[in-house]
């Protein structure tokens, strides 16, 4: 992919600007020409009407996440929520009529054959991701994922081939490089203000969700819901891993889930993972399930540095958590008493992913969230698992556009 990138000014022009996109129609209308020419629509999904002037969006997944991405995308200019579907048909109706969508489906064969849309945004159970980015890909639609994009390296690599075949785009969360707090990092990095980079640690962990099963089976865990933040900010920051070394375990084998009772807990709830960035460079990055916190899942009462990076010169801390940043602290051998920056948002909130995808698709732009950060952040993954399996360090073989701002 040739990087256009799109920095976090130039965005908000372009979102206050999104009547814009009326103009830019044309750029949705050949590019769904184009994908419609190389690759026909299967007959269930051909009645694609011409392309509207906003972007259409499906959701498929209406639990708890969902309530977050909806009223967010709901306020978009440039989007338009055309359909809601879940397994479980209440859902879908509870959030059609919560936010006026009007067609809702209990299935994704009956989405993908019913009103036309541009960008299915997947807030589905981690497991099912990867089949269904695959299917709506499979019928020329735009993804926006939750984490993880794929179950593993090579399927979601596969994932990316058929998009590029199919004439659309795929991208997947979590959306932390798009704030502030990690710009300026990154640029405090590239500065060189903290001499010769060392060493960097990063910790995300609660006492795991209570209303679904999923997290804690197969294919679930605290690495892709919760470390994966981390690691994508760990990465973005120092660059791609090299190799991985990780230690998890099952702290709690059964949980007490709503409405389902005792289950039985397969997949990590406790991560230790040592990722080696090259030219000396080390990061560690601690998540789980079973961790006290006092403050939930709220992120905004968080003030510790939940991400510290340090080196010959200099220390940095992300104060909060990297998906719900307050501010950055840094002391430098010049300035050795700690200094506040970005304790501002800036507009960036963690759920913006799936409405800035939108943006792209109006403009054609790329934006900072790439998939092959993704895919990167998906290999550590498995990898930890694999060190954890072996007991052995495990080489990674992908690797992403870096450093994130060219
Ligand atoms: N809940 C949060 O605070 C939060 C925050 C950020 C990211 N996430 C991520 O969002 C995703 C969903 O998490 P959640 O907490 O909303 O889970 P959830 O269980 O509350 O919601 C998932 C929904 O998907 C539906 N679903 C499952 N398989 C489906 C299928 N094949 N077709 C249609 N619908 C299907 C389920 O019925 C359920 O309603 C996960 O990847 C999670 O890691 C959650």
């Amino acid at each position: 992919m040739v990087p256009n990138k799109l920095d976090r000014r130039t965005f908000v022009e372009q979102s206050v600007a999104a009547g814009a996109a009326v103009a830019l129609a044309p750029l949705i209308a050949s590019a769904a020409e184009q994908a419609a020419q190389t690759n026909p629509a299967p007959a269930s999904t051909a009645k694609q009407a011409p392309p509207a002037k906003k972007i259409r969006v499906a959701i498929i997944g209406c639990g708890s996440v969902s309530g977050v991405y909806m009223p967010h995308l709901s306020k978009q200019p440039h989007v338009e929520l055309v359909s809601a579907c879940d397994i479980i048909p209440e859902r879908a109706k509870k959030r059609a009529e919560e936010f006026h969508i009007p067609n809702q489906y209990p299935h994704i064969d009956k989405l993908l054959a019913g009103a036309p849309f541009d960008l299915l945004v997947n807030t589905t159970d981690m497991q099912e991701h990867e089949r269904l980015n695959r299917q709506a890909l499979q019928a020329g639609k735009n993804v926006w994922s939750e984490k993880p994009i794929a179950n593993s390296l090579p399927a979601g690599q596969e994932l990316l081939a058929l998009a590029k075949k199919q004439g659309v785009r795929i991208w997947g969360a979590p959306a932390v490089v798009m704030s502030p707090q990690f710009a300026f990092m990154a640029k405090t990095l590239a500065a060189g203000k903290l001499g010769r980079v060392a060493a960097a640690h990063a910790d995300y962990g609660h006492t795991g969700p209570g209303w679904s099963a999923f997290f804690y089976q197969k294919l679930g865990g605290s690495l892709p819901d919760l470390g994966v933040y981390n690691l994508t900010t760990l990465t973005g920051l120092l660059g791609p891993a090299k190799t991985v070394t990780a230690m998890l375990s099952i702290v709690t084998p059964t949980r007490q889930i709503d409405r389902v009772g005792k289950i039985e807990v397969t997949e990590e709830d406790n991560a230790q993972v040592l990722l080696d960035h090259g030219n000396g460079v080390i990061s560690h990055v601690q998540c789980g399930f079973n961790y006290f916190n006092p403050h939930g899942h709220e992120g905004k009462h968080e003030t510790r540095h939940t991400v510290s990076i340090v080196g010959s010169q200099g220390y940095m801390g992300l104060v909060g958590y990297d998906w719900e940043p307050l501010g950055v602290d840094l002391a430098t051998e010049s300035k050795p008493g700690f200094e506040r920056h970005v304790p501002d948002a800036a507009g960036y909130v963690w759920q913006q992913g799936a409405a800035l995808a939108a943006n792209c698709l109006l403009t054609g732009n790329d934006m900072l969230i790439t998939p092959e950060h993704a895919l990167h952040v998906l290999e550590i993954i498995t990898a930890a698992r694999e060190s954890q399996a072996t007991g052995r360090r495990i080489a990674l073989t992908s690797t992403f556009n870096w450093p994130v701002f060219g």
